[in-house]
């Protein structure tokens, strides 16, 4: 049997962008948010260090300072206008969150305190500047329960641990989506006038990650299955401290704090790689310039492909306040006392900057004029939009969310109350239906897990802070060889009752789907640019390569690349020196 909605907006995923957009889409139209997780679980709670927009708090700081870091620290292919209205729009974002509660940490005259983050500067470049406002280090955790309060006085309607496994289109417009409910194993089609995607990222592909395990590129494979491109997937965020081994995220905020990196020789080793602000350059620069330490031999810890995280000099308070959920992390995870202690660290997989391509209202476009399809929206990591380029700054994840969460929101209410209810196709539910019983139907075949843990250690070797064409390629047989053994994925549990098992089948396939997407992208891309590093092609190529990817999926299952231009803005290319 299949269950059977109808809402003007549905919302798919529940975590910062998912219920900024509900509380905009729920007070103009009837709106559900349907989500995998519990929404309080969603990954945006694990963000730590920091939302950033220029109040000035407690230095001199502009929007349009924080527009520059963005495009500079994004190596240019920024799109400048999304990049500067999001900048602009900063500051009233955060002020709404602290007027709807949330306990930022705060200045002794009571105003919301600031602290430094990678890439962000005073004055164009000139040394680093306090921008990132913040909840100790549980910025993230308290967006969200922030968010998720306001939801709860609007009484928008939660589908919670819902998997949205498909997206229907009828006549070239969107007309819902079908979820697969985790408790019953009941298929669900929530018809709709708009649909948001806000599933978030896919670092989940590599064995290194900062991403929980639920982040498996949902949204995009879902769009992407059904025509629609995928833009710069290619760019994928390394970020430079990850507990060592394990990838979970150590904030930046630690070094935004006084926090240092040093080599097995104990060298500072930033100071060579970045002069001006040293540890505190973005963070393609900084993973790089660990990765070549361990290359060049001073790498610490049993493999020797870590380096130190040292914070035994800041003042115990600094921890106490600023930092506490950090510090704990290298007790439990590392058995280190990081007040005493060097915290053994290396870059973990963290943030997608590519995703579904969308306008800055949120609508999701096609091709190089951008034609929106009609009344389908994505906000968040699963977006494009694009205001992180080639390479996010620290503490703009949590402020697209809010400020292009609250755009989305808006306007798919708006596209909502102008347009009818769309029909439905025959058996919507169709495509999902055929996939689970394929996968439910065989006694035997492979094992998903080991299909999984074969693509995260291959894209972890092969496709990670250092690519060559020799890597991509290799990479790319192994992903259309783990695409034939999905083909024969056995799934042991047929119950319908919490089939995890089930649901952890499809999310390989998603991951599958942007892995692919991810490779071919980065083997056309003949360039170093932000966090896509070519070995085989250091240097940045403006005159060939000032353009965004975007990766369709062709009707015979094969992946087609079509390019459309960076949209520039006041900032020219530069060399980046920090
Ligand atoms: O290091 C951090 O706290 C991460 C922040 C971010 O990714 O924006």
């Amino acid at each position: 049997m299949t269950v059977m909605h109808t809402y003007d907006c549905v919302i798919v995923g529940a975590g910062g962008a998912g219920l900024r957009a509900a509380i905009e889409a729920s007070d103009r139209q009837r709106t559900a948010v349907v989500s995998k997780l519990y929404p309080t679980r969603s990954h945006t709670g694990t963000a730590q260090g920091g939302v950033c927009a220029a109040l000035a708090n407690v230095e001199e700081d502009y929007p349009e300072w924080h527009a520059f870091d963005t495009v500079k620290g994004g190596d240019y292919l920024v799109d400048q206008p999304a990049a500067q209205l999001m900048c602009e729009e900063a500051v009233d974002a955060i002020y709404e969150l602290e007027h709807w509660g949330l306990p930022f940490n705060r200045t002794p005259d009571g105003k919301i305190d600031q602290r430094r983050f990678g890439g962000h500067t005073r004055n164009h470049g000139e040394a680093p500047v306090k921008r990132a406002c913040y909840a100790a280090d549980r910025t993230g955790h308290m967006i969200l329960q922030t968010l998720y309060q306001q939801c709860l006085k609007r009484d928008v309607r939660f589908f919670n641990e819902f998997y949205v496994l498909d997206l229907v289109m009828s006549d070239g417009r969107v007309a819902g989506v079908v979820a697969y409910e985790l408790a019953t194993g009941e298929l669900h089609v929530f018809r709709a006038k708009s649909v948001l995607f806000a599933t978030g990222g896919f670092g989940r592909m590599f064995k290194v990650s900062s991403n929980a395990h639920s982040l498996t590129g949902d949204g995009p494979s879902v769009v992407w299955r059904r025509g629609i491109p995928l833009e710069d997937m290619e760019f994928f965020q390394f970020h430079p401290t990850g507990v060592y081994k394990m990838g979970i995220l150590l904030s930046e905020a630690v070094r935004g704090e006084g926090g240092i990196l040093l080599n097995s020789e104990l060298e500072r080793f930033m100071e060579r790689y970045a002069p001006t602000v040293k540890d505190l350059a973005p963070r393609d620069l900084v993973s790089r310039a660990i990765y070549q330490e361990i290359k060049e031999g001073r790498g610490v810890g049993p493999n020797r492909d870590g380096v130190w995280l040292d914070v035994r000099h800041l003042p115990r308070e600094v921890i106490e306040e600023k930092l506490p959920d950090v510090t704990e992390f290298a007790r439990v995870y590392l058995q280190v006392e990081p007040t005493t202690e060097l915290v053994p660290i290396q870059p973990t997989a963290h943030y997608a900057m590519g995703g579904i391509p969308t306008d800055v209202e949120g609508r999701v476009v096609l091709g190089e004029d951008e034609t929106p399809v009609p009344g389908l929206y994505a906000a968040g990591e699963c977006a494009c939009v694009s205001v992180h380029g080639a390479n996010r700054l620290g503490t703009n994840s949590l402020l697209d969310i809010v400020v292009f969460g609250c755009r989305g929101g808006k306007d798919m209410a708006e596209f909502a109350a102008g347009t009818d209810l769309p029909g439905l196709p025959e058996r919507p539910e169709g495509m999902v239906r055929d996939l689970l019983d394929g996968l439910l139907g065989k006694e035997k075949g492979y094992n998903v897990a080991d299909i999984r843990t074969q693509l995260q250690d291959n894209m972890f070797d092969l496709a990670f802070v250092v690519r060559t064409e020799e890597s991509l390629n290799k990479m790319h047989d192994i992903i259309r060889g783990l695409g034939d053994l999905f083909g024969e994925a056995y799934v042991q549990d047929t119950g319908r009752v919490f089939n995890t098992e089930l649901m952890e089948a499809v999310e390989l396939r998603f991951l599958l789907d942007c892995a692919e997407t991810l490779v071919v992208a980065a083997l056309a891309r003949d360039e170093s640019r932000g966090a896509h590093f070519r070995d085989d092609h250091r240097l940045r190529d403006d005159a060939n390569w000032l353009k965004h990817s975007l990766a369709y999926r062709d009707d015979d299952g094969s992946i087609r690349l079509e390019f459309k231009p960076v949209k520039m803005g006041p900032y020219v290319p530069m060399e980046r020196k920090y």
